[in-house]
């Protein structure tokens, strides 16, 4: 049995302790500190790319531009810049489901590990690529994120085009959220239960370089009906990206409300620096928000939040995974010699198992 059949054995079966109600993440995270140096269960061969389970054309593209010697941050926005512009992709950039007033803002940043710079932009409208925005501001600008019409401001003066980002499809539905009006995000006095599940829905993808130069890039049009300005946790560096050039890079999609709180990409990859696999660097910090969530309207039951939350992680060694709260998720890698999706890591088997 090789030191990574080990490690798999030990995700899985802390998957199954915590369908049983014990923490997954305290047994594997003790599996890997009681085999110092075991390899994680999935190790690729740079150039490497990972992304969520919509990004399998961003890992092939990125990947792609890195063996031709592209830049890591160019290969994770280039890779997704395609999903942005797809009008069949509903959480993403053109096409992506509208505020509550019908208007699609969206957000993304960069991160780049080499030189330790980030750009973002948050509530950005009439743009289709938000993030070739976030790249220019990390690039051209000395700040890191801009928002709103200062986001528009500075992309029309990088020379892109205004285009009205709402297609018939997405109009069609939120045509039908605002006839039937189901909830929206005004809470009640008291903590009325929210519907599951919500509407979110996000594109990251993470390059690993020959050189083990690291960089990284997340886009989303945020939760579908939110209240115009609502910003997740997609531009938010720390949240919805983290690149660390000494250790590994973390992206992540789902409820962004519950992932800033965490500041969950930046502790997934504090957790590798002291060591942890890459699995259990995730599944330690989606145990930790599960325990912060309190709130009656966020859960299930005791213990089962009502909503899902992915990260996806890359060690500078090469080691990747992917992880959610329940079971059913997968994420998309390129591990050098091949590309496709994979399973990801889970604490919980269902909201009810
Ligand atoms: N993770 C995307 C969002 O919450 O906006």
């Amino acid at each position: 049995m090789s030191k990574s059949e080990i490690s798999r054995r030990e995700v899985l079966k802390a998957g199954a302790m915590a369908g049983a109600g014990m923490t997954a993440v305290g047994a594997i995270a003790r599996a890997a500190e009681q085999q110092p140096g075991v390899q994680a269960a999935n190790t690729g061969t740079p150039p490497i790319a990972i992304s969520s389970a919509n990004g399998l054309r961003a890992t092939e593209i990125a990947v792609d531009l890195m063996r031709k010697g592209g830049d890591v941050v160019e290969a994770a926005v280039e890779g997704i810049v395609p999903i942005e512009e797809d009008p069949e992709d509903t959480s993403v950039g053109y096409g992506g489901l509208p505020n509550e007033l019908g208007t699609v803002e969206l957000d993304a940043c960069v991160m780049h590990g080499p030189t330790m710079r980030a750009g973002a932009v948050a509530s950005l409208q009439n743009i289709k690529t938000p993030s070739r925005v976030a790249k220019l501001v990390m690039e051209r600008t000395d700040h890191i994120l801009l928002v709103g019409p200062g986001a528009l401001y500075f992309a029309k003066m990088m020379g892109f085009k205004e285009e009205d980002l709402l297609t018939e499809r997405a109009r069609q539905a939120w045509l039908r959220w605002k006839t039937r009006h189901p909830r929206d995000n005004w809470l009640d006095d008291d903590e009325i239960k929210m519907d599951f599940p919500m509407q979110t829905g996000t594109v990251t993808c993470l390059c690993l370089n020959d050189k083990r130069d690291l960089g990284g890039c997340t886009s989303t049009s945020g939760l579908a009906w939110k209240i115009p300005g609502r910003v997740g946790d997609s531009p938010i560096i720390g949240a919805g990206l983290y690149v660390d050039n000494a250790v590994g890079a973390c992206g992540s999609t789902g409820r962004g409300e519950a992932n800033i709180l965490v500041s969950g990409s930046r502790i997934v990859v504090e957790n590798m620096r002291h060591g942890m696999t890459p699995e259990a660097a995730i599944l330690d910090v989606l145990k930790r928000v599960v325990d912060m969530t309190t709130s009656p309207r966020l859960i299930h039951r005791p213990g089962r939040p009502s909503f899902d939350l992915n990260f996806y992680a890359i060690r500078k060694d090469g080691a990747y995974a992917g992880g959610r709260i329940y079971r059913g998720g997968f994420y998309a890698v390129h591990d050098g010699k091949e590309n496709r999706r994979r399973e990801s890591v889970y604490l919980y088997e269902s909201p009810n198992a």
